[in-house]
């Protein structure tokens, strides 16, 4: 293995509580229902086609106009919650996990469908980690469509038998596995039959990778 892709909401950083957030404010307005099975559903799939789903699960129709102003009313509420992020927000078994896999000179790169992946990366800190980011900007297709994992490997100039993805998402595993690629699931991803391989924290990536047993503590990793 040369490279990995990690999607970025609800795999380096809990961002995806603060989709949740923004979808319930706007789902209430609406009067539809929404709750974390719902929520669950729009993990790694694009803000209107989440908001599609939404409307479908409450048997509601909007026009076209009125669908294009609740999208931005959610991103504008889900902004405003990503102003509140700061390196803190990435957990030292993530930060740690990260620079071990780049010392051993694997290459690393974002796989997200979002289009705010440049300003959570920049609030976070993250962006240093990273040989290249591909997201929300640089698609036409979001998750269960590989084009987003396809983009992220090109940019590494590596092919996909060759990275492995780590996903929170059903989508982002489905999309993974079409394009080719190793799928590593973790949080809601974890139950999901077509993982290759189940983590529950990131730092077990290390074993999994070079089979040793790894035990991260105090700070640092241990064979
Ligand atoms: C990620 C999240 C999804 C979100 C999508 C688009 O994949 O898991 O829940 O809908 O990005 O995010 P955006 O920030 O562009 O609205
Ligand atoms: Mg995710």
């Amino acid at each position: 293995m040369k490279g990995i892709i990690f999607d970025l909401d609800g795999v380096l950083v809990f961002t995806d509580k603060f989709h949740y957030q923004a979808w319930k404010y706007v789902a209430d307005e609406l009067g539809a229902p929404f709750d974390e099975t719902l929520n669950n559903r729009l993990r790694g799939v694009s803000r209107m086609e989440s908001l599609e789903i939404i409307l479908s699960n409450a048997a509601l129709r909007l026009s076209k106009a009125e669908k294009e102003r609740v999208a931005e009313q959610k991103n504008n509420s889900y902004r405003k919650l990503l102003q509140t992020l700061t390196p803190q927000a990435i957990d030292r078994d993530t930060r740690k996990t990260l620079n071990l896999l780049r010392e051993r000179g694997l290459k690393l790169a974002i796989g997200s469908s979002s289009k705010n992946a440049p300003l959570i990366l920049e609030k976070t800190g993250l962006a240093e980690f990273f040989d290249a980011v591909s997201d929300g900007n640089n698609i036409t297709h979001s998750k269960p469509d590989p084009e987003v994992f396809l983009k992220a490997a090109e940019f590494l100039g590596l092919e996909p038998y060759d990275c492995t993805v780590v996903e929170d998402a059903k989508a982002g595993i489905d999309a993974a596995k079409a394009g080719g690629f190793t799928a590593i699931g973790i949080d809601d991803a974890a139950g999901y039959t077509k993982c290759d391989q189940v983590i529950n924290r990131l730092s077990e990536l290390v074993d999994l990778i070079w089979g040793v047993n790894y035990e991260y503590k105090n700070d640092s990793f241990t064979a």
